[in-house]
């Protein structure tokens, strides 16, 4: 695996590898576990050249977030890269990526989705995903992008990125890995004690009994998510949010709605957990 930090390099392995064929890009904040192995994997049906890039982005970390904390396994990284047969990994360093002060560099908004969900207890966050991953595309140059649907707030919003600014770039979503018992794999869960962790699937628990009671009788919706929240909230965590949306819009369901997603945060310990599940909505 070529492994380059400079963007002067980048431009010349991109271009050589655009000659070879097809270029398929992962980004990621390094820490790598099986759910970014399998869009490494997945990466691979799609383009003769596999780009990954590790960037822990500053810009999309809130002032009293895990910034500093966020765990940095480089060297752990490189060897699982390389498993997976990797043909380059980009890491840029700070300075590559932001030379100039943050309040500086040109932003990119996607406007109302950002402020929602996550976006509403993360203000600032969805601003500094587009503009990185923006920066990113432009650095790669790549014919396509894999993201985890784990992240569903975050591939919604960069899909009407690349719509917007019309990237040509095609994104492709990849479904969530999970352990064993259920709790989504995430860099996050190392946050927590083995007490949090041996709780922690019952979020997905949660989420899979509240998708299979809205696929039978979307009419149990309100009683039936502030049950599972109630649930939660005993069990010891601190519940963000509970969302029934719209899969297509991300808005509020409506009587058009035909799949439904349910997204949910909650924090547990030092750690904030998202999940989400998708379901086929009941017939009205
Ligand atoms: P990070 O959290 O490192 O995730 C990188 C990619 O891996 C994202 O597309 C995420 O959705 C995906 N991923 C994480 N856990 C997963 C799981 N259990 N199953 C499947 N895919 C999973 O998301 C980011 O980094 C950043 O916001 C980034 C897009 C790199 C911009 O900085």
């Amino acid at each position: 695996m070529k492994m380059i930090e400079q963007l002067e390099q980048l431009r010349i392995a991109t271009q050589l590898a655009k000659q070879l064929g097809r270029v398929a890009f992962v980004p990621t904040m390094g820490n790598l576990h099986d759910g970014h192995l399998t869009l490494m994997r997945e990466a691979r049906k799609y383009a003769q050249t596999v780009i990954c890039s590790i960037f822990v982005n500053p810009m999309q970390f809130g002032a009293n977030e895990d910034l500093n904390k966020y765990p940095r396994t480089l060297d752990a990284d490189i060897a699982a890269l390389e498993s997976v047969g990797v043909d380059l990994l980009y890491f840029p360093s700070i300075d590559t990526m932001y030379p100039k002060p943050l309040v500086d560099q040109t932003k990119v908004e996607v406007p109302v989705i950002s402020d929602l969900y996550c976006g509403a207890s993360r203000p600032g966050h969805f601003v500094g995903v587009a503009t990185v991953v923006a920066k990113l595309f432009n650095m790669v140059q790549p014919d396509v992008a894999l993201f985890g649907t784990k992240d569903f707030q975050q591939l919604a919003v960069i899909r009407r990125m690349v719509t917007d600014l019309a990237m040509p770039i095609e994104i492709i979503g990849v479904p969530t890995v999970r352990n064993a018992d259920g709790l989504a794999m995430s860099s996050r869960n190392q946050y927590l004690t083995s007490e949090q962790r041996a709780i922690a699937p019952m979020i997905y628990a949660e989420l899979k009994q509240l998708a299979e009671t809205l696929s039978q009788d979307l009419s149990q919706l309100e009683q039936q998510s502030a049950d599972s929240q109630r649930r939660l909230a005993e069990a010891g965590f601190e519940p963000d949010y509970l969302h029934v949306l719209d899969m297509e819009t991300l808005l509020p369901l409506t009587d058009q709605s035909q799949q439904g997603v349910i997204l949910i945060a909650a924090k547990l310990g030092a750690a904030r957990l998202i999940d989400n599940i998708e379901f086929t909505c009941a017939p009205k």
